[in-house]
């Protein structure tokens, strides 16, 4: 199976981003499927108008990517923006798809209706989506639940096309395991770099300690039974857990007796051992930019085999000519 999806390099990686996205990118990769992550710096452009920081945000997500495990033998990791082809096609993309399709698309509508003025790079925002995705000829996309509108948009326009011009591109599947669709944020809302309630993966380890022990809870006493099934701190620990844990932290949470301070420092205990050597390997990227930016020349130069064709056949369907 052909795998794709991106990150924006809008802010730091956080445990949302994680478990939403590059927990199931590692799993593609590993199951031996032909994968393709890339950094949607074109999408960061609809929410960050600072060039210095877009710049250097990329280069540290793509570092990012690697200290996590996405194996660059195994998958191709790119910027978005080293793959023109992508937004050409969404040119092209943009002529078949319907109005409606996407005032009805999240983003855009939510601005609209809180009276924020919007611009054209958020009203397309589902287009170059579609693009980066059709692009490889992708059959599934792992995403967070956030993002299943924007695929099933990306599979409506894939259809415009083919009804238009013939059979080209593949219709793709969103893939988003139910258990870890929406990481609840420190806030209770769902985690968003853009609600400042992230828990950040690679952050000073004060600062994380710092995000863990902020998460909102409940004013209920270290005596008092509380439920977990209602409690955001639990639904973060369990990331963390095994089935059996998971049971054994429930049966603690009914039987009272455990407070909030001790779940907190568990997450905070699990999150040091689960992403230590991630944080130690991105430390050593830091020093090493040239081998990040022979990955990424390398992941682009694999992306753009399966690309190139597709983009000519495109053309070549629409009347433009491949001249060139
Ligand atoms: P953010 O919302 O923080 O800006 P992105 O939009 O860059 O994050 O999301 C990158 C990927 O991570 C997407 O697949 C998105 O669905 C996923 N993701 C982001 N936040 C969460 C979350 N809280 N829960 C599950 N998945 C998430
Ligand atoms: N819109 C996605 C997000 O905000 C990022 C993204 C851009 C993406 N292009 C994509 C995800 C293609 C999957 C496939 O999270």
């Amino acid at each position: 199976m052909i795998i794709v999806s991106g990150i924006q390099p809008s802010g730091n990686l956080h445990l949302g981003n994680y478990f939403g996205a590059v927990q199931q990118f590692i799993q593609f990769t590993q199951g031996g499927h032909d994968c393709y992550y890339f950094l949607a710096n074109y999408h960061a452009l609809t929410s960050l108008r600072d060039g210095q920081r877009l710049c250097s945000l990329t280069r540290s997500t793509a570092a990012d990517y690697i200290a996590l495990g996405l194996d660059p033998a195994k998958c191709s990791i790119y910027l978005q923006s080293d793959m023109p082809e992508v937004c050409e096609l969404q040119w092209i993309l943009t002529t078949v798809t319907p109005m409606g399709l996407l005032e009805r698309c999240h983003a855009y509508k939510d601005k609209t209706q809180q009276g924020i003025p919007s611009d054209h790079g958020l009203f397309s925002y589902p287009v170059l989506m579609a693009a980066d995705i059709l692009i490889v000829s992708a059959n599934r996309v792992p995403v967070g639940q956030d993002q299943r509108q924007h695929v099933e948009v990306t599979r409506d326009i894939a259809q415009y096309f083919n009804n238009a011009y013939g059979d080209l591109l593949t219709i793709p599947e969103a893939y988003i395991p139910e258990s870890v669709a929406t990481i609840p944020g420190r806030d209770g809302r769902k985690m968003s770099k853009s609600y400042n309630n992230t828990i950040e993966l690679f952050a000073p380890e004060k600062v994380v300690r710092n995000q863990i022990f902020s998460i909102v809870t409940d004013s209920a006493t270290v005596a008092e039974p509380k439920d977990p099934e209602k409690s955001m701190l639990y639904d973060i620990l369990k990331l963390f857990c095994s089935l059996e844990e998971q049971n054994s932290w429930q049966d603690r949470f009914r039987s009272g007796g455990l407070g909030y301070g001790e779940v907190k420092k568990a997450i905070f205990e699990r999150f040091m051992e689960k992403f230590g050597p991630a944080r130690a390997r991105r430390k050593e990227l830091e020093n090493q930019p040239e081998y990040v930016d022979e990955i990424l020349k390398q992941g682009v130069e694999r992306a753009k085999k399966v690309g190139l064709p597709l983009i000519r056949k495109v053309r070549e369907a629409a009347g433009i000519p491949n001249n060139f």
